[in-house]
């Protein structure tokens, strides 16, 4: 089963509504060459105040070659959450993709497990895809229990999804310590935890969606690393936090993803 690789930028807590429009028509630009049948699925990330202005660019170009993501949505439909956002308005924005379980939200905004599980569901409930995040820190790393951690993660994150509902989902294994650290995971290593997660996917939802769901790697992803990232089998992509802030370095962040799979 060929997987289509998928490259999605985290904007994170970055650019106005002018610079998100500005970014999402300039990576447009970086791909304006390429067949867009050739191109791996490549979505983005802008903060939620610049969702419209960013769709709105994606949409005007008519190109259909970058989709759009909001950085976490809430399970609620509507209510008295003052300060959440629903998956509903996300999509009404024109998000197709919605990240959740992101290591920040986790460490900072308190995401637990139960959340992300039922952010999981109302995403895929409303025909949107979640970008599921997981990944341990170097505490656990160095204690030596980073695939039990993982393991129950995503089981935590999976529960009561059915077979088709995970296949269609993507999950990011992103390692902590390599996030915005400059400190890439070792690739051999990224693909044999992200192998891992593939079997623990398999366990719950059998084989066919274990091999339909993309699993990506995230953690300083840059254009010189995404090349030997992608040769390997069990990774299906990047989640490019720093590199995607500019065009050119998220356009060869693409580009570079290409050769290894075209
Ligand atoms: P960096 O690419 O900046 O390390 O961020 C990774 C990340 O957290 C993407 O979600």
């Amino acid at each position: 089963m060929s997987r289509r690789p998928v490259i999605a930028g985290n904007w994170k807590m970055h650019k106005l509504q002018s610079e998100s429009a500005e970014l999402a028509n300039a990576v447009m630009k970086e791909l304006k060459e390429i067949d867009k049948a050739l191109l791996p699925e490549v979505v983005i990330a802008p903060v939620f105040t610049s969702l419209y202005a960013v769709n709105k660019a994606l949409t005007d170009c008519g190109c259909g070659k970058v989709k759009m993501a909001a950085q976490n949505a809430y399970f609620e439909t509507q209510g008295a959450f003052t300060g959440e956002v629903s998956v509903e308005m996300v999509k009404d924005a024109g998000a197709e993709y919605v990240i959740i379980g992101h290591s920040e939200r986790r460490q900072y905004f308190g995401e637990t497990d139960e959340m992300i599980n039922k952010k999981a569901k109302k995403i895929l409930d409303l025909g949107l895809i979640p970008i599921i995040c997981c990944g341990e820190s170097l505490e656990q790393r160095e204690a030596g229990v980073t695939d039990s951690h993982i393991e129950s993660q995503i089981k935590a994150a999976l529960n009561g999804l059915s077979a088709e509902e995970v296949a269609k989902s993507i999950i990011a294994y992103e390692p902590i310590w390599a996030i915005g650290t400059g400190k890439t995971c070792d690739s051999d290593e990224a693909n044999r935890v992200i192998g891992m997660i593939r079997n623990v996917v398999k366990g719950i939802a059998g084989a066919n969606a274990a091999d339909s769901i993309r699993i990506l790697y995230g953690g300083s992803v840059k254009p010189n690393t995404i090349e030997e990232q992608m040769s390997k089998s069990d990774i299906d992509g990047a989640l490019v936090g720093g590199a995607s802030l500019t065009a050119e370095s998220f356009g060869q962040i693409v580009k570079g993803a290409m050769k290894q799979t075209v």
